[in-house]
């Protein structure tokens, strides 16, 4: 008896209270559907790079929808979002590394200091060369320290002679924080190396080629914390000389080196602000849902 009463007392508090908040589903068609264009700041004064209407399909099967988006000069601009949104199909339309994968198929329009990328008398040898990238897993070539470093230098014909080179091969390996660690090696095979500083020789060869951009897709997620900790100083150092856009599934890493950031879902682009307001205020609700963990 007593305990009837109990549960109609409770049955009848909670109807007093208010429906709890309504939590979307992660991948549902309506938070697909919810996503309306970008809100905060998507596009900067003199920008960089430009992405406008950028749309990537696989087979057909659509991966990246309508993004506009600005990359500045001298910022970090990290990009964020659920595994499978989309942040390593968009960063590879930066350099045209989609055209690698027979799958994929780019349209709308991207520039690099007001030239489009896409055009047919850009060569993409030469674009990576200008917006490089460094991969999730570094992938030093099976060669020497010095030979990994003057590749793209010798290919692209940027030294003159030999001590030219040398000279290509010391500073970057200077500027990627790597040259005290194996300047008594350089002859050795890349290959050697810990994972951290495979990681930033692959970081000096993309350097030696005079990059104006650097793209990284998770460029610690392979490290230990020591290791991440050196490249996220490495690329505040960078910052002062190129654009620099990195994919990162550590929000607190996006806190740590970025500017301004970008938060994908379900292949829409659904937030870009600077890095303090989104993680702080963010202005979207799944935005706010991410980066408190909340997902239904
Ligand atoms: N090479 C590919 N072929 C076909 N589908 C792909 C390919 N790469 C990525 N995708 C699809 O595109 C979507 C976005 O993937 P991706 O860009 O890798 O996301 P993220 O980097 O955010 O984890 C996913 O649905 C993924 O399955
Ligand atoms: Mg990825």
């Amino acid at each position: 008896m007593t305990r009837n009463l109990d549960i109609t007392t409770a049955t009848m508090t909670n109807t007093l209270q208010p429906p709890p908040e309504k939590i979307v589903s992660l991948n549902s068609q309506e938070t697909f559907d919810s996503i309306d264009g970008t809100v905060g700041i998507p596009l900067v004064d003199d920008p960089k790079m430009t992405s406008r209407g950028v749309n990537v399909f696989y087979d057909g099967k659509q991966a990246i929808f309508d993004v506009d988006l600005d990359i500045g000069n001298n910022e970090v601009i990290a990009m964020i979002g659920p595994s499978g949104c989309g942040k390593s199909t968009f960063l590879r339309c930066l350099n045209r590394m989609n055209d690698t994968i027979p799958a994929a198929q780019v349209t709308g329009n991207i520039t690099v200091d007001g030239r489009d990328i896409n055009s047919p008398d850009f060569d993409p040898v030469l674009l990576r060369a200008r917006v490089g990238m460094v991969f999730q897993k570094p992938n030093p070539f099976a060669k020497s320290i010095y030979e990994n470093v003057a590749y793209g230098p010798r290919i692209h014909g940027l030294a003159a002679n030999s001590a030219e080179l040398d000279d290509i091969v010391i500073s970057s390996l200077q500027k990627a924080g790597l040259y005290d660690e194996v300047k008594d090696r350089l002859d050795a095979p890349g290959t050697g190396l810990s994972g951290g500083q495979q990681q930033r020789l692959c970081i000096a060869r993309t350097i030696a080629v005079n990059p104006e951009v650097i793209l990284m897709d998770e460029p610690c997620s392979a490290l230990d914390p020591i290791a991440s900790a050196r490249i996220e100083e490495l690329i505040d150092e960078l910052r002062e000389n190129f654009a620099i856009v990195i994919v990162t599934h550590s929000m607190q890493q996006a806190a740590r080196v970025s500017q301004r950031t970008a938060y994908f879902h379900l292949g829409k682009l659904v937030e870009v602000n600077d890095t303090s307001s989104l993680f702080t205020t963010p202005e979207h609700k799944l935005t706010e849902n991410y980066i408190t963990g909340r997902f239904g």
